[in-house]
């Protein structure tokens, strides 16, 4: 049974070949100041710069940059660009990146006008704004968080090794995003396919909890079995524009809200994977990757039934003559064996991750109420050091 819920999604998408050509509308609507931010570079090597900048100049805005985001933005950058956002009284915050950019734009638009402690409000006691909030839009250029569409601003705080998503509500989500899939053809392969992993980690996080049917988990074996073909198109070749488009959508709909309309969620593997950035500064896709299967085997037999319907209506095994244990079983060794087509770190030791420190990144791990099995630190330890030990 569904629950009761209310739902509005504000971000205005522009799709496809042509999607930058949205830019200059929506510049229309907001006055002279815009703050362009982005990451370490690659947006200036592979043009996309470029041609941001010219819209920019062409519709006669004032442009002051903060760059050098980087993966796993830190608190420390927060405040940086949430300081250059005020003194420069931005009208619009433009993100032109990955997750990262993104997220980081978000935080740094509820930051600027900030007067309480950023940290404890938004990342601890994970509040609301209650400041001037200054409009946020996105050009992608990496595929993966839903961030594009979503009020995820996920950032880590290196000195307290806390790593924390803040999931702000409408008035925080991007106001547009620009989604060109050819703006992803870029992207090294360990980034591609870390951003395949992160689409399947969040369908799976929303459709592994809860005990009834709904239309939620049918939308998201549709999402799944789309990701699963066009990913394994993709790593072959990464040009394919219609596989790296279908995952440049899926990916948009994994993480928009919309799945997780009167549902439970578990999200406890992103909680492990976060925990373990905050301590190696891994690729998010990857944490995943290395504990999700732990993770999964542990809890398969408290969610029996929804292993059994992932295994058969998303990887399309059969049943006959098999218990509900073979028939889930099989489905996460089919699981398994995609990953590892796509090359993706299965042992988070290749992360960093070493046995010595499995007590502080469980220390530094949330654990949620919505899964199947709620883990103990004891059972987020086990997951962690069966990843070490994969073979
Ligand atoms: O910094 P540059 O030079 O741009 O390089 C980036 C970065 O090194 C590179 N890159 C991006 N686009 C490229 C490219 N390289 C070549 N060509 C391109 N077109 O890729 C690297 C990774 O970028 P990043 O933005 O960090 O990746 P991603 O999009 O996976 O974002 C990860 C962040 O998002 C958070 C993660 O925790 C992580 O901090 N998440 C945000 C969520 C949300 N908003 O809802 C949910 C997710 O679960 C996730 O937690
Ligand atoms: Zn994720």
């Amino acid at each position: 049974m569904l629950g009761n819920f209310e739902y509005c999604n504000p971000t205005k998408l522009y799709f496809g070949k042509n999607a930058l050509g949205g830019l200059e509308g929506e510049l229309k609507k907001y006055r002279k100041n815009v703050l362009l931010v982005y990451g370490g570079g690659s947006i200036k090597k592979n043009g996309i710069y470029d041609s941001v900048i010219k819209i920019l100049k062409e519709s006669g805005k004032e442009i002051r940059e903060v760059s050098g985001v980087m993966p796993n933005p830190t608190y420390a950058k927060l405040l940086e660009g949430a300081k250059a956002a005020k003194e420069f009284g931005a009208d619009l915050i433009l993100a032109v990146g990955g997750g990262s950019v993104c997220d980081y734009s978000k935080g740094v638009s509820v930051a600027a006008y900030c007067e309480d402690d950023v940290w404890e409000k938004y990342y601890e006691r994970l509040e609301e704004p209650e400041c001037k909030i200054i409009p946020v839009g996105c050009v992608l250029t990496m595929v993966g968080t839903g961030s594009e569409m979503n009020g995820g601003s996920v950032i880590t705080n290196t000195d307290k090794k806390m790593k924390v998503g803040q999931v702000f509500g409408e008035n925080v989500f991007p106001k547009f995003a620009i989604l060109n899939p050819e703006y992803t053809f870029t992207l090294p392969k360990y980034q591609m396919t870390a951003g395949f992993f992160d689409i399947m980690s969040h369908i799976m996080e929303q459709y592994f909890s809860g005990s009834d049917d709904n239309t939620s988990d049918y939308i998201m074996e549709g999402l799944m079995r789309s990701l699963i073909h066009s990913s394994r198109i993709a790593v072959k070749n990464p040009l394919d524009y219609e596989a790296r488009s279908n995952i440049m959508w899926t990916a948009t709909w994994a993480l928009n809200t919309l799945v997780a309309m009167g549902k439970d969620t578990d999200w406890e593997v992103h909680m492990i994977g976060q925990a373990i950035s905050a301590h190696t500064d891994a690729t998010h896709g990857m944490t995943l990757a290395a504990v999700s299967l732990p993770y999964y085997k542990m809890i398969m037999q408290y969610g029996l039934y929804k292993f059994k319907r992932f295994a058969v209506n998303v990887w399309g095994v059969s049943e006959e003559g098999k218990t509900d244990e073979e028939t889930a079983l099989e489905g996460l060794n089919a699981m398994e064996s995609w990953m590892k087509e796509l090359g993706l770190v299965l042992n988070a030791g290749e992360l960093g991750l070493k046995p010595e420190m499995l007590e502080a990144v469980a220390d530094s791990t949330l654990i949620m109420q919505g899964g199947y099995k709620v883990l103990t630190r004891a059972g987020v330890i086990k997951v962690l050091e069966d990843s070490l030990k994969y073979e």
